[in-house]
Parts: C-alpha cells; structure tokens; sequence
C-alpha cells in the first residue's frame, strides 16, 4: 500500500466508527458551523490543534501558517479574521505557537533561505524589537524559546491592531485574545499573554476612531 492510501482507508474506519458511535454525527455538523475559537497557530505537523485540546470538528476554526504570523498585509489571514469574527462572531482568539518551532530558529540565522526569507523577516522584526531582553540570555535553547514567546506576544498585538477586531471590540466586546505556547516535550500549553476585549493597544499610533457609518 502507497503512504497516502493509509489515508483514505483510514479515513473510512474514522467515518464508519463515527456513525457507528452516533448515527447523525455528519448530519449534526453539515448544518451548522458555530466555533467559539479561532485558532492561528504553527503548520508543525507536531502541533494539531483539535488533538492537543481535545476538541471535535466543528469547535475551533483554523488557520496555520510558518511560525504563527499575523501579517498585517495577508490577505489569506486577515480573510480568515474577517469571516471569524464578523460571521462566526467566535469569542476567542488564540495564537499558538509553540518552543523549538523551526520557523522561529530559521529567522534567527543568517541563511538565505529563498521565498521564505520574507516570511522570516517578520520574525527577524520581533527579534529587533526585544533585542536587548534577548541578547541577555546566553543559553540558544532558551533565548531561541523566549524569543517564541515574545513572537506570541507580537502576533496577539497584531491581531488587536486590525480595524476588523477593533470593530467588533465596540460592536460586541469580543472576541478575546490569548497567546498560548505549546510544549513538544509534554504536550502542554502554557498562556503567556492575554488581551481582553477592549483592551488598549501598545501604541495609540494603531487605534482606529469610528463614527456612525465607518468600515
Ligand atoms: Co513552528
């Protein structure tokens, strides 16, 4: 049997003993889609989302990229965002990332690495901006691993900074935001920041004022 053909057996067990277990499983979630999360985390295949909080198809919506960015010029992201919090309207918004992601080292090299070099920058970015906290830390694993945590941090304030959250914070005061770091080494995810709803930002420079008919 080819590797990915494991897949599609195993994906008929997985639905057979899912009606097995309760025979209008696929019916129920066909008609609603109602998630409380967002979640924007690391594509790691290490870090699967729904496995790691025990949580089933249709409770958290999802997007993944390399290292858990939130850049303020991707429309792929920022359409994910919109469609989250605007008609879902979910509650939470988490960004996980998680230690010894490989994204995160990767940016802290010198190598060039092709396409991905622009990705990476944003991470080189976040790196500049705690330099001086970082550089104090002299063993790799850990400043490597604050550095990640400090990229959360960043990534949460960016999603803040976004005209799309800072509405629906007036409108409906949600969603909340949580940065979340996973651990490979025992599985367990530890919060390292949090923004409220209505929270300030960490620059006045990125508050948006609305009047009646803004966007
Ligand atoms: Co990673």
């Amino acid at each position: 049997m080819k590797a990915y053909e494991r897949l599609l057996l195993e994906n008929k067990a997985w639905a057979k003993e899912k009606v097995f277990e309760d025979p209008e499983y696929f019916e129920r979630l066909v008609n609603v889609q109602t998630p409380e999360f967002l979640w924007i985390g690391c594509s790691d295949s290490r870090v699967p989302p729904n496995e790691i909080t025990q949580t089933h198809p249709g409770e958290i919506f999802i997007h993944r990229n390399i290292a858990n960015m939130v850049v303020h010029t991707d429309l792929n992201m920022l359409s994910v965002l919109q469609y989250a919090v605007e008609v879902l309207k979910v509650k939470h918004i988490i960004v996980c990332g998680h230690y010894n992601c490989g994204g995160v080292k990767a940016a802290m090299t010198h190598s060039s690495l092709g396409l991905i070099n622009k990705w990476l920058r944003n991470i080189k970015d976040v790196y500049r901006f705690n330099q001086q906290e970082l550089d104090q830390i002299e063993n790799y694993d850990d400043r490597i691993n604050r550095l990640i945590e400090l990229n959360v941090k960043e990534q949460v304030l960016n999603i803040a900074k976004t005209s799309i959250v800072q509405q629906a914070w007036k409108n409906r005061h949600a969603p909340h935001l949580h940065g979340w770091v996973y651990d490979l080494h025992d599985g367990l995810i530890k919060p390292v920041f949090e923004m409220a709803a209505g929270s300030a930002l960490d620059h006045p420079i990125y508050e948006f004022q609305w009047d009646d008919q803004a966007h």
